[in-house]
């Protein structure tokens, strides 16, 4: 009889990670160190979405990770560091607007573009001069920055286009045996990607909005422009007239309102009525109807840290079609709608 070590794996090993349990936690972190040392792949949990690691400072270990979510070259990835400290190893500048916003928001969901230094391979940047960087909080993040003694670039742990894990679950469904070891730190905190601010320029940009809301941001360094010309993410690049459409589950998303939830209600039973599987997000799911009904925080914060799973139960439950309440307008809520609109939300 074979060992359930040597029998052949169809995904891939995941290994809890648990601070209460501090001489697993080490091994664990050891076997995923010496993983990242070696060339392969560890996903392993962030404040903000599980990331799929590999050693920055090695090409052929990169070129692993874009294999591995399908991901096309032009791209580019995270450096994760375990603190501003190690800024000097990746990048041969530190702006002051970028020192300033390191200063408060990392450690953090906060992802810095700084021109890149001669040791970061063409690959991670996609052959830019800027190299995204950012010092995580999550402090299982933190311990494997700590000891690899790595920089560890990594994108977040998703099949290419698909909705981001904040789960390690999540993470075996999607990319399961193309990954070395799973390590499983329980769901992510903040929930959605880390704010991407391009430093590189005469005036800081906002490319991707995200874990540290705009405003703190522009209380630390003035008014920030957006831009979304450098194609974010996962986004296969826009093709006129394309919707851009990525972070999505494979249900249809269709908004409402509150004063609508009668009328959706009805829409909803008839559908489940002649055999669809539908899905509810919304902020009250009283006698709804639905095949998977998903209540969500009433607050930004609590909404985006639980968002995606949302989006991966859709999935899970094989809906085709999902009504989803539209969350309030303002400023708190600008990431989560960002986030919504890619899932494949219509526009209000
Ligand atoms: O929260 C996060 O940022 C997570 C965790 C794992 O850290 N990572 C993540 O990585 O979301 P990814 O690859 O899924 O998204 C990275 C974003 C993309 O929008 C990418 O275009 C941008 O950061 N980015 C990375 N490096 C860049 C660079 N050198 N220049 C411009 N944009 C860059
Ligand atoms: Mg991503």
């Amino acid at each position: 009889m074979q060992s359930p070590s040597s029998s052949p794996s169809i995904t891939a090993r995941t290994r809890r990670a648990d601070p209460s349990d501090p001489a697993t936690l080490a091994d664990v972190l050891d076997e995923a160190a010496s993983i990242l040392r070696e060339g392969g792949l560890v996903a392993f949990p962030t404040e903000t979405v599980y990331g799929l690691g590999a050693n920055a400072l090695d090409h052929e270990a990169v070129a692993r990770i874009f294999r591995a979510k399908g991901r096309p070259s032009f791209n580019p990835v995270i450096v994760h560091l375990a603190s501003s400290a190690h800024v000097g190893e990746v990048a041969r500048a530190f702006p002051l607007a970028a020192q300033q916003l390191a200063d408060a928001f990392w450690p953090g969901p906060l992802t810095l573009v700084l021109p890149r230094s001669a040791a970061i391979p063409d690959i991670v940047t996609a052959g830019r001069d800027g190299v995204g960087v950012r010092v995580p909080a999550h402090p299982i993040a933190h311990a494997l920055l700590e000891r690899s003694g790595l920089p560890i670039a990594a994108p977040s742990a998703n099949a290419y286009t698909r909705v981001s894990p904040t789960t390690a679950a999540h993470v075996e469904s999607q990319l399961g045996a193309a990954v070395d070891l799973i390590v499983d730190g329980g769901s992510c905190p903040v929930g959605i990607e880390s704010t991407v601010v391009d430093v590189t320029g005469e005036r800081p940009v906002l490319l991707r909005l995200g874990g540290v809301p705009r405003e703190a941001i522009e209380r630390i360094i003035g008014p920030i422009d957006r831009i979304t010309a450098v194609p974010d993410d996962d986004a296969p690049r826009p093709a006129p007239g394309m919707v851009e459409r990525h972070y999505a589950p494979q249900s249809r998303l269709i908004g409402f309102t509150r004063e609508q939830r009668g009328e959706v209600w009805g829409r909803i039973a008839a559908m489940v009525g002649s055999g669809v599987r539908v899905g509810l997000i919304a902020f009250d799911i009283c006698s709804a109807p639905a095949t998977t009904n998903l209540l969500m925080p009433s607050d930004a914060q609590g909404y985006a840290q639980q968002l995606y799973a949302a989006l991966h139960a859709l999935d899970r439950r094989g809906c085709t079609v999902a009504f989803v309440e539209r969350p309030p307008d303002g400023p708190a809520w600008e990431a989560v709608a960002d986030r919504l609109r890619r899932a494949g939300l219509d526009a209000r």
